[in-house]
Order: structure tokens, then C-alpha cells, then sequence
């Protein structure tokens, strides 16, 4: 073969693999799949690529039209079980299917994306627990995540059935000092906790219905803004309000004084 020729096929094969989303992988660990195995892994990551640019939305009355998001904070609750110290939780075992997990309140309308993430899994035959996390790395691409040579997921995870639901650990609760939850069972540095949670903060947005907490996070939610989380955290001018929601999914907002917390109250960017 010529050396034209491989170069050819060498382009050719990074073609196809940076369409289909299988640049996502940890190179050393897809090598080593048999092909019908990689197949099946390619398939997945074709079939959430399409999805996520095929525009559904998973919030009705929402100001943004997409998937990417609330798949990528799926990801996250899946893995925020995890206990480092114990090495016990996280996205193995794939629990956060289970209705046990789910229904736990910091999990609310976390259904929405374990609902199409179980369709992915079963027709892929790839387990839900791998799923998610793919599913999370590909959310990232298609909002333009500038570091996506730092991802590389291994997969061989397996799911555990409802009676192993729950895990050792709760996800970090912003009422409970959610920094501790980062250094003392993640194993995070602060600097490392600031980064993730303003890099995610500034895509998608807070949803009235789910968790009283309205509104997008910065002004692009679909697309990694860097860090306009915390630049509109100081920035802009906020102000306490009371949030009330209809059964339509229709919310208003009471500007109020401090409330009492936690209540569904929270302060409001003054437009
Ligand atoms: C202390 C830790 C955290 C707390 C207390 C927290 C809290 C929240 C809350 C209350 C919402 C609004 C949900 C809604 O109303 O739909 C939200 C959304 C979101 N969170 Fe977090 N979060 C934390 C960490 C993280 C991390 C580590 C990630 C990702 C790596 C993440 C990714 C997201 C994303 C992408 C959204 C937008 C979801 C959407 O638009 O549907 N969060 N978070």
C-alpha cells in the first residue's frame, strides 16, 4: 500500500469516527473490544449524537430547545453517589434508573433523561450505567466544551437491579455545605470545585417544576459559556423574590424581602 493510500483511509477512519462521536473513548480501552462490541459502542454514540442534534426539548416552557443539559446533570447525579473514601456509589451499578433513586428530591426531573438514556441502552445492549456516562461526554460536545481532549470514557460498567438502590452517599446539597461533600468524599482541590460546578452552571437553566429555582443559567445555555455563572453571580443586580407554579407549568415571581429558607424562594436577576 502506497503512502498516499494509507493516509487516505487514515483520514477516512477520522472521519468517521469524529462524526460519529467515538473520539470520546479511551483509545486504549475501545481497542482492545472485540468488533461487534465496538460496534455496539459506536452505535450508541451515533445514536445519542443524532438525538442531541435533532433539537428535542426536555423542558416544555423553557427558554432553551435541547437535550444536552439535563443529560449532562444526569451524568453528574449518577456519578455524585460516589464515596471516595469507601470507593463505594457513582454511575456503576447504574441505580439512578431505579424509582428508589429518582424519586430522592435532589433527583427531580432527573426522570426526563433517564427515561430516553434506558431506550439508548436497551437498543444498543450496552448497560445503563455506560449509558449514562456517555451520554454525559456527548451532552459536552454538542454544547462546544472547548477541553473535550481531557474526556475519555472506559466503558465495562454493569447494572445492578432496584433491591441495591440507593448508595452509600447523597448528592451534594447546596443547603448542607456542598464543598465538604466535594473535598472530603470526591477527593475535589476548592479550585477544582469552583471550576466544575460554575463550567456546568453556565449551561442550561433551573426549571420552576422541578426544582422551584427558575431560570437560565447564562445568556447562551446550550453552548459552554466558560464562566458566566459566577461572572453574572457578581456582576448583575439580584433581588429576593417568591416563586409560585400553576398546574399548567406557568410560574410568577413576588418580589419579596429575605425569605426563610429553604422555601420556594430565591433571588432573581432585576431585568
Ligand atoms: C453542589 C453541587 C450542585 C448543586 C447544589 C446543583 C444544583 C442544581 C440545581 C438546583 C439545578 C436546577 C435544576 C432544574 O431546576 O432543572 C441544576 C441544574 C444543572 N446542573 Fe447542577 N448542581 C450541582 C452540581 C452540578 C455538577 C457537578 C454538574 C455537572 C458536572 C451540574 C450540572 C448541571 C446542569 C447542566 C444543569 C442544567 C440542567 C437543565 O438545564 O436541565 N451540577 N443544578
Amino acid at each position: 500500500m502506497t503512502g498516499t493510500m494509507r493516509l487516505k483511509i487514515v483520514l477516512i477512519l477520522c472521519c468517521i469516527s469524529a462524526i460519529s462521536g467515538n473520539d470520546i473513548y479511551n483509545q486504549a480501552w475501545y481497542s482492545k473490544l472485540d468488533s461487534s462490541k465496538q460496534a455496539h459502542y459506536d452505535n450508541l454514540t451515533d445514536d445519542i449524537t443524532s438525538f442531541l442534534n435533532g433539537g428535542d426539548d426536555s423542558h416544555r416552557h423553557d427558554e432553551y430547545r435541547g437535550f444536552g443539559p439535563v443529560l449532562l446533570r444526569t451524568s453528574f447525579h449518577a456519578a455524585g453517589t460516589f464515596d471516595h473514601k469507601f470507593n463505594k456509589g457513582g454511575i456503576n451499578g447504574g441505580t439512578l434508573q431505579h424509582n428508589k433513586v429518582l424519586e430522592k428530591s435532589g433527583n427531580a426531573c432527573i426522570d426526563i433523561a433517564t427515561d430516553v438514556i434506558k431506550v439508548f441502552a436497551r437498543r444498543n445492549k450496552i448497560s445503563f450505567a455506560d449509558t449514562t456516562a456517555i451520554a454525559g461526554a456527548l451532552a459536552l460536545k454538542s454544547m462546544d466544551f472547548p477541553r473535550m481532549d481531557l474526556i475519555s470514557v472506559k466503558g465495562g460498567r454493569f447494572d445492578l437491579d432496584a433491591s441495591h438502590a440507593g448508595g452509600p452517599s447523597d448528592l451534594p446539597n447546596a443547603q448542607v455545605n456542598p464543598l465538604q461533600k466535594f473535598t472530603d468524599e470526591y477527593g475535589f482541590s476548592t479550585a477544582e470545585f469552583v471550576a466544575l460546578i460554575g463550567g456546568a452552571h453556565s449551561l442550561g437553566a433551573a426549571h420552576a417544576v422541578c426544582t422551584c429555582y427558575a431560570g437560565s443559567f447564562s445568556d447562551r445555555p446550550l453552548s459552554w459559556a466558560g464562566p458566566d455563572f459566577f461572572r453574572d453571580l457578581v456582576d448583575e443586580e439580584w433581588t429576593w423574590y417568591t416563586l409560585t407554579t400553576f398546574d399548567d407549568d406557568t410560574i410568577t415571581f413576588t418580589i419579596g424581602s429575605e425569605p426563610d429558607w429553604p422555601t420556594g424562594r430565591g433571588k432573581r436577576e432585576i431585568q
